[in-house]
């Protein structure tokens, strides 16, 4: 390569490390795999899913209709604990803020940057289960609040080639309920591999 080719192919390339430099900033705190945030209180999966038996959608009720799954208000919460666990610390914090009429300021994890366009209901009617993008969820905060307590944690990298290699290869409805703790039946096993298009504009604005 002559000193002259060299010199034109760099504004190129410039050109395209800036336009990836500018995205990374857009994007904020962009979060990883692993990530795991203080919450104001210390709120428990697994009682509420595996004990009482709650499916994710009475909590996070718009996971099937909108892009975004949302979070429970204090009154959710309060609908059982004036009754349930009233003694305990945590409880008696989303009390204090219920009363206040206030919200509870909890601390997003999940987050994929601005220029991501993210549908949770695509993925929930496709019958992608939770668990398969946030690992096994239900199981945190098993043995309550008060002992070795770890808030919800970051499974996967949602980064692009995480995205992209589920829509290349397909969603296998059979790891899906693995991931989920669901036990396998001739139906799920029948169920064929979902694809998706990954063209870039389905998932960039
Ligand atoms: C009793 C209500 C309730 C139920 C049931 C529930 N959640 Fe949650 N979930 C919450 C609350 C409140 C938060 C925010 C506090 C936190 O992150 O600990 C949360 C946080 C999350 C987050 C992290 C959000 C973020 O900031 O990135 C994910 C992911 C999640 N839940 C998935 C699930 C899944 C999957 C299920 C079913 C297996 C489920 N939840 C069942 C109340 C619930
Ligand atoms: C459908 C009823 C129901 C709803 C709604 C509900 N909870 Fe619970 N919650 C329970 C049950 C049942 C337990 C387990 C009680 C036990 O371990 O004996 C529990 C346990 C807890 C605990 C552990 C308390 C401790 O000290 O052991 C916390 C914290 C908690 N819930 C917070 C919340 C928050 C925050 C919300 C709203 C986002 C919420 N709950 C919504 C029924 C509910
Ligand atoms: C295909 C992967 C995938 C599936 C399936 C999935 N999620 Fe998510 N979830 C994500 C990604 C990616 C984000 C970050 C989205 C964003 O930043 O807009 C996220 C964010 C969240 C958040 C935080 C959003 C907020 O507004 O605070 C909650 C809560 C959540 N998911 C719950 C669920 C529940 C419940 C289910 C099942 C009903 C589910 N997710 C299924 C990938 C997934
Ligand atoms: C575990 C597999 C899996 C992962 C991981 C996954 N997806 Fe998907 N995605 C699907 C399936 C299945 C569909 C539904 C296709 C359908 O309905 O035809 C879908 C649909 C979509 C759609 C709608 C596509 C359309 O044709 O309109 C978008 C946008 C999307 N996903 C973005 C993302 C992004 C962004 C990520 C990563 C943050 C992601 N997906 C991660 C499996 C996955
Ligand atoms: C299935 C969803 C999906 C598809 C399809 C997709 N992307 Fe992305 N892309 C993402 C996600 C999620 C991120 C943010 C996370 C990351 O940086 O890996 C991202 C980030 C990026 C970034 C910023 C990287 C950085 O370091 O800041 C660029 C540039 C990009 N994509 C270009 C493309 C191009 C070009 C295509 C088409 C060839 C494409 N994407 C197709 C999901 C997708």
């Amino acid at each position: 390569m002559t000193v002259k080719k060299k010199w034109t192919v760099i504004p190129g390339f410039l050109a395209l490390a800036a336009a990836a430099a500018m995205l990374s900033a857009y994007s904020g705190a962009s979060s990883s795999q692993g990530l795991r945030v203080e919450q104001p209180v210390k709120f428990v999966h697994a009682p509420h899913v595996a004990k009482a038996g709650m499916n994710c959608l009475y909590c996070h009720n718009a996971a099937n209709k909108s892009p975004d799954p949302g979070i429970p208000s204090g009154q959710t919460c309060m609908g059982c604990h004036v009754v349930v666990k009233t003694g305990s610390k945590e409880i008696q914090k989303v009390a204090a803020y219920y009363n206040k009429g206030l919200p509870i300021p909890w601390n997003r994890v999940h987050k994929v940057p601005e220029y991501v366009h993210f549908p949770h209901f695509r993925h929930v009617n496709a019958g992608v289960t939770c668990q398969s993008c946030h690992g096994d969820i239900q199981k945190q905060g098993a043995q309550g609040p008060d002992t070795n307590y770890v808030p919800v944690q970051q499974a996967k990298s949602l980064n692009m080639g995480w995205c992209v290699n589920c829509h290349v290869n397909g969603y296998k409805p059979t790891e899906g309920a693995k991931a989920a703790g669901i036990a396998l039946t001739p139906a799920i096993e029948a169920m064929p591999i979902k694809k998706a298009r990954y063209d870039c504009a389905v998932c960039h604005y």
